[in-house]
């Protein structure tokens, strides 16, 4: 269900008094990204998810966006809901945003999984293809960033696989608000490095990476996972980069038993 209009838009699911997961999704997409594995844990969780801002049906607003600013959308999204120490679920955008949240104020949450993601920022080269991305998107329209860039997130396999699912997504991809893709790009080239607080995570925290993630790699991941205390690494068998996507059920059984073993929950 839909709760709040923009200029975040709220999604809830399941029973208020269940263990709560915030769900944060990655660029260029939106919160139904999360869907399947929602439909999986909504039974037993609190889960919800929401639209970041330019994306899905937030408000994209003047597009002048930073992750510092998608991190106080995150604590808006708690204070709204008066959630107490959710649980934080972030993929790859959505991952920069949780890693920063957690950097700024770890004592709002009780565990942290990271899907598809990283802590480092942007080196020069990476910036400057965000940069000639915002150059395009202005000469040639979003959609033909999102047409060539949201393959590049899949597994070839998942592709095919998903088929008429995979085309509804691409489709809204390109429909996306070129003002929010662009202050997307920019939000994300200007983030800061997080992999100093890496070490002091105290929450329970879980790496999730799909085996054929070629924007953020098993190997980059499982180095990042190593520098987090305790933190338990999870190969996400026939995927690429959209694990809750490409393969719901593994994600949602890992995050069920994550959380029953870390977080003491009985569901
Ligand atoms: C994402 O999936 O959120 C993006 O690929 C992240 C990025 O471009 O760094």
């Amino acid at each position: 269900m839909n709760i709040t209009k923009n200029p975040i838009a709220i999604f809830e699911n399941g029973d208020i008094h269940n263990p709560a997961i915030v769900f944060v999704h990655g660029f260029p997409y939106d919160h139904k990204m999360w869907d399947k594995v929602i439909e999986g844990l909504s039974g037993d969780f609190y889960c919800i998810s929401y639209d970041i801002r330019g994306l899905g049906v937030s408000e994209p607003g003047d597009g002048q966006y930073t992750i510092e600013m998608f991190a106080d959308d995150l604590m808006f999204v708690l204070d709204k809901l008066n959630l107490q120490k959710p649980i934080l679920c972030g993929l790859s955008m959505g991952g920069y945003i949780g890693l920063r949240a957690v950097e700024r104020e770890e004592e709002k949450f009780s565990g942290l999984i990271l899907c598809d993601t990283k802590a480092n920022s942007d080196p020069d080269d990476v910036k400057l293809r965000r940069a000639m991305n915002v150059k395009r998107i202005n000469e040639e329209g979003v959609q033909k960033f999102a047409a060539d860039f949201v393959p590049t997130c899949f597994a070839p396999e998942s592709i095919e696989a998903l088929g008429d699912e995979y085309i509804k997504i691409l489709g809204r991809s390109m429909n996306s608000n070129s003002t929010g893709v662009k202050g997307c790009l920019l939000a994300m080239a200007g983030r800061t490095d997080t992999t100093a607080y890496l070490p002091k995570i105290k929450i329970p925290t879980m790496v999730l990476c799909g085996e054929k993630d070629k924007l953020s790699t098993p190997d980059a991941m499982k180095e990042m996972t190593d520098k987090i205390n305790m933190a338990e690494f999870v190969i996400v068998p026939d995927s690429g980069h959209m694990t809750p996507i490409e393969n719901p059920e593994f994600v949602t059984e890992k995050v069920r038993k994550f959380i029953r073993k870390q977080i003491g929950s009985s569901k």
